[in-house]
């Protein structure tokens, strides 16, 4: 499914807008705080109902209005309709019908690669892991259940061993390795398949560094160090009893970067690791689409910040291979006479003259 029109009102500074998107692939384009990020935020609530930027919501209200309305036609004659009223819940409707955020990221699965990924490398497992489980759920629909139900046993063994109590602790053992294995097979599974699609959108590409890029290895570390997580739990319950939590399972999991056996975070510059982040995140949406019947839109915000021409020459013929619609901001319009215009079907907003 792809957006083919959105109507924004009210929403940071845009007061009105209304516009067709391509059904391919679409660029942003104008100077810092004309609202290119605000455009993509928009697409990212009509998707999820939630926004990359912040977690109070009202902060995205037009300052001086009392609510904000995200409409998006999609190429189906689906329309999602979201409204935000200050200090009242969102309301998220499909076709005129009240859905959860929950229902809503199941229609329109979204993969955004913005400045919370960049730095992926840089960042903390915990990003990491909101990464990779964000882009599980749109490919299985009990996995957000799952980790629910993870984090929820996950708290009570905890607060069993806050009072010292293995037995306690022990008797919720085999519910917590039950949920946590599952949650580590399907990680796994979609970090592997990410490996080799990394690997085959690097074989892709002629441009000189793709063949340093291929000496990366990406290691996945489930978060537990024997072979199942109920052994571990077993094992490390006098440790766990003194540390007063759990010290190993999957909330410690975590994706490493390496490059002659160091993290990539000690050799590669900012550009470089804002690259591969890209190409990794592209690695994932071509893992949703092997996956599922779902085919993530994808948005990417500043692309062309801290890359210079040459590197952006890397990515542009992967954006062409994509079926996924794309979207992307950019401070320039990116493409001088030297670059061919490089994406199929493409449409340029010049953000100032949308208002
Ligand atoms: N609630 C709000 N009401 C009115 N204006 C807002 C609100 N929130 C943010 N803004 C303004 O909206 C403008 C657009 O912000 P946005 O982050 O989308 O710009 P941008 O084009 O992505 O800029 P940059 O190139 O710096 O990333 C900014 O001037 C910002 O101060
Ligand atoms: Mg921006």
């Amino acid at each position: 499914m792809a957006l083919k029109k959105l109507e924004i009102k009210n929403f940071r500074c845009f007061k009105s807008l209304e516009f067709d998107l391509s059904l391919k692939s679409s660029l942003f384009w104008g100077n810092n705080g004309c609202g290119k990020s605000s455009v993509l935020e928009a697409i990212y609530i009509l998707c999820t109902g939630k926004s990359f930027r912040t977690s109070i919501l009202d902060s995205a209200i037009k300052r001086g209005e009392e609510g904000f309305s995200l409409t998006a036609l999609t190429d189906s004659s689906k329309r999602f309709y979201i409204t935000k009223v200050r200090n009242q819940p969102i309301s998220i409707k499909i076709n005129d019908k009240k859905v959860t955020a929950l229902e809503l990221l199941k229609y329109n699965p979204l993969l955004s690669i913005d400045h919370n990924t960049y730095f992926y490398n840089d960042s903390n497992p915990e990003h990491r892991r909101k990464h990779l489980d964000r882009a599980l759920f749109s490919v299985y629909s009990d996995y957000s259940q799952n980790l629910l139900n993870f984090y929820h046993t996950l708290r009570l063994r905890n607060l069993s061993l806050k009072k010292s109590s293995p037995k306690d602790a022990n008797a919720w053992n085999v519910s917590l390795a039950e949920t946590g294995d599952n949650l580590t097979k399907y990680r796994n599974d979609f970090v592997t398949k990410s490996k080799t699609n990394f690997i085959n959108i690097l074989n892709q590409s002629s441009h000189p560094k793709a063949e340093l890029y291929k000496d990366i290895k990406i290691a996945f570390n489930a978060g537990f160090s024997e072979t199942s997580f109920l052994d571990t739990l077993t094992k490390n319950i006098s440790q766990d009893l003194f540390k007063k939590v759990t010290s190993e399972g999957p909330h410690r999991a975590d994706i490493k970067f390496l490059f002659d056996n160091r993290q990539l975070k000690h050799s590669f510059s900012r550009g470089e690791q804002k690259v591969i982040a890209i190409m990794w995140s592209l690695s994932f949406a071509e893992t949703i689409n092997q996956l599922s019947s779902s085919c993530p839109l994808i948005t990417l915000d500043d692309l062309g910040s801290e890359i210079d021409p040459h590197h952006l020459e890397l990515l542009y013929p992967l954006f062409n291979k994509f079926e996924n619609q794309l979207m992307f901001s950019n401070i320039t319009s990116l493409f001088d006479s030297k670059i061919e215009n490089p994406f199929n079907n493409f449409k340029m907003f010049h953000v100032e003259q949308l208002n």
